[in-house]
């Protein structure tokens, strides 16, 4: 009997074997004919856009195959989430909970290398126009370049002119914190407002946000205090200064064209408040306003009244605005409330990404990873939206800083090869820290629309707590919400499970979670100066990443320049409306018209 099972169970297997095969042919060839036809078509389409690529086109049709995959089932793969990780100096990076396989990976990097994307990074930090719209170069990586370093532009070596006004804000704001520096009647300077807005602002007050609480930054902030000034409403100007003293007080003009209206009029606004207790004398803006622009800017800086030979902190047009937190802008006001060592180590967290951005292999890469996986959700499985969620609270002020850095960098439709985009680029970004978003948005996340979301957390807390009578502390409390929201989103819940806790059959429906929600966990050692500049880097990187492999410029911005200019079409009717009182304003069209005798 045992010859005959061997003999059957033979012929069974070669027979189901051969079915295999022949089936696995069959699907093969099916989808060789596919890419066939679809490299076909792309020739004969001749479009310089990306989409038109047989890589860009495998990726949809994978897309097709990931459609019917479950992150329930996905998730079960040991091999697979063996994989899915990524670390580099701390930073742990857990993607196993994106929709995606290995497969997956290895499509989008073929994208990546037909987008030249590894030259196109090396483009960037050696100082190449590749901001070809304003026709400058993208250096933010300069900012934290070692001084021993050379990066050049125009013949000129950037790492030098970076590393001396790194020691001009070095010796002024030790000047200031030590008391040698003073303000016009003798008195320290302790109080800082930071006048700016966008990128001149967002990114050096999550900064501040962070040191806040961090010990070292509390040590060293004891005795100071520093805001900002962003919007031209006036009651941010009353919130900021109300309670202070002038004369302790040190303006800091952020501005890297020094014409922006909202940031000059509060720098005109705060000129008066000075001149207003101490006297309309030109030595009192010498002594109380430091000015960060750009180069370019020194005669508007000079006009202003400030002393352009000692207080004032250059930086340079291969900055953009979004990507300048490393430089005076964020150094300037940072180091005098925190002081320089502080500020250097942020620069050293950021310089660590950026030294494995330029040098890991893509599939080790934490930023090339995550911009990969952006493209994917974005323009492949169509998630419009993406959030941040960092569980620490002293990144509260991050989610906004990404937004700006992420939504003002690809919201474009030009390729550039002067092209219109025939695919999505640009996600809307949002968040808030957890648990908070938690009993906000997150019933969306979880059962409206999806969107990919990123969690960042740290194995310690700046400040741990923990009760007598709790076995956990309130950081472990916070992580268990960090670790358990990544595996709702995916796994979800079915409606067998929900049954078996004894729901009522009308609810079961209600109480279903689909799951199959992607999400990335960041996790790092702790919330340190220094693990704010990687964090910093990574983000500043992703994007760049994403912009790459869309064939857009990350780094202009044209499309804020419109609203400018129709708002001083509205200034010049309500200087017209003010002059008398009779005056009717004939705006572009009846609607503005009328809302604006409205309003006067
Ligand atoms: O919002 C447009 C923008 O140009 C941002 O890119 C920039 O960060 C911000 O305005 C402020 O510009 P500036 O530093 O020149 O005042």
């Amino acid at each position: 009997p045992n010859v005959a099972w061997e003999h059957h169970h033979r012929a069974t297997t070669s027979f189901v074997h051969e079915r295999l095969q022949r089936r696995r042919g069959q699907r093969d060839q099916t989808i060789d004919k596919q890419q066939q036809q679809l490299e076909g078509d792309t020739k004969r389409k001749r479009s310089p856009l990306v989409s038109a690529t047989p890589e860009w086109q495998r990726l949809e049709l994978h897309k097709l195959e990931i459609e019917n995959q479950h992150l329930r089932d996905l998730l079960k793969d040991e091999e697979r989430s063996q994989a899915m990780f990524a670390e580099h100096d701390g930073v742990y990076l857990d993607y196993s909970r994106q929709r995606a396989t290995l497969k997956t990976l290895q499509l989008l990097q073929d994208l990546a290398k037909r987008q030249r994307l590894e030259e196109r990074i090396q483009d960037m930090v050696s100082g190449k126009t590749i901001n070809f719209t304003e026709k400058r170069a993208v250096l933010h990586t300069a900012l934290r370049a070692d001084p021993d370093e050379q990066i050049f532009v125009d013949g000129e070596n950037v790492v030098e002119d970076v590393h001396q006004v790194l020691n001009q804000i070095k010796t002024f704001t030790e000047g200031v914190r030590s008391g040698n520096i003073r303000g016009y009647t003798g008195k320290r300077l302790r109080n800082i407002i930071s006048v700016g807005i966008g990128g001149s602002y967002l990114g050096p007050e999550f900064l501040h946000e962070v040191l806040k609480t961090e010990p070292d930054g509390i040590n060293s902030a004891l005795g100071y205090n520093l805001r900002f000034l962003a919007n031209v409403d006036p009651v941010d100007v009353e919130r900021t200064c109300a309670d202070l003293d002038p004369e302790e007080t040190l303006i800091i003009v952020v501005s890297k064209t020094f014409t922006t209206a909202e940031t000059m009029l509060n720098a005109r606004t705060m000129r008066q408040w000075l001149w207003d207790f101490m006297g309309n004398d030109k030595e009192v803006v010498r002594k109380h306003v430091v000015a960060c622009a750009s180069v370019s800017a020194t005669d508007k800086v000079k006009e202003f009244g400030i002393d352009t030979n000692n207080y004032f902190f250059r930086f340079w047009d291969w900055v953009g605005g979004r990507y300048s937190v490393c430089s005076a802008v964020g150094a300037v006001p940072i180091s005098l409330m925190y002081g320089f060592d502080l500020f250097e180590q942020f620069l050293k967290g950021a310089q660590s990404i950026d030294r494995h951005f330029m040098t890991a292999p893509m599939d080790k890469n934490i930023p090339i990873i995550m911009g990969l996986l952006g493209v994917w959700n974005h323009s492949f499985l169509g998630y419009k939206t993406r959030t941040t969620l960092p569980y620490a609270e002293a990144l509260l002020r991050l989610p906004s800083h990404i937004q700006q850095l992420d939504m003002e960098s690809n919201g474009k439709v030009m390729t550039r090869h002067g092209i219109e985009v025939d695919y999505p680029v640009g996600e809307i970004d949002f968040g808030e820290p957890g648990t908070n978003g938690q009993h906000s948005f997150f019933q969306l996340l979880h059962m409206g629309q999806t969107a990919p979301c990123d969690f960042i957390g740290f194995c310690q807390s700046q400040h741990d707590l923990c009760l007598d009578d709790e076995s956990l502390s309130s950081h472990d409390e916070l992580m268990a919400n960090f670790f358990a929201q990544p595996d709702a989103l995916a796994n979800g819940k079915t409606a067998d499970e929900v049954r078996a806790e004894g729901i009522e059959e009308d609810l079961v429906p209600h109480r279903t979670f689909k799951g199959n929600r992607p999400s990335m966990s960041l996790l790092l050692p702790k919330l340190t100066a220094y693990a704010t500049g990687q964090l910093l880097a990574i983000y500043e990187h992703r994007t760049a990443v994403q912009g790459f492999i869309w064939d857009i410029n990350s780094f202009d911005q044209w499309g804020v320049e419109l609203g400018k200019k129709l708002a001083n079409d509205v200034k010049a009717h309500l200087v017209d409306a003010r002059k008398s009182e009779n005056h009717v304003i004939e705006a572009s069209n009846p609607a503005s018209s009328r809302i604006l005798n409205y309003y006067v």
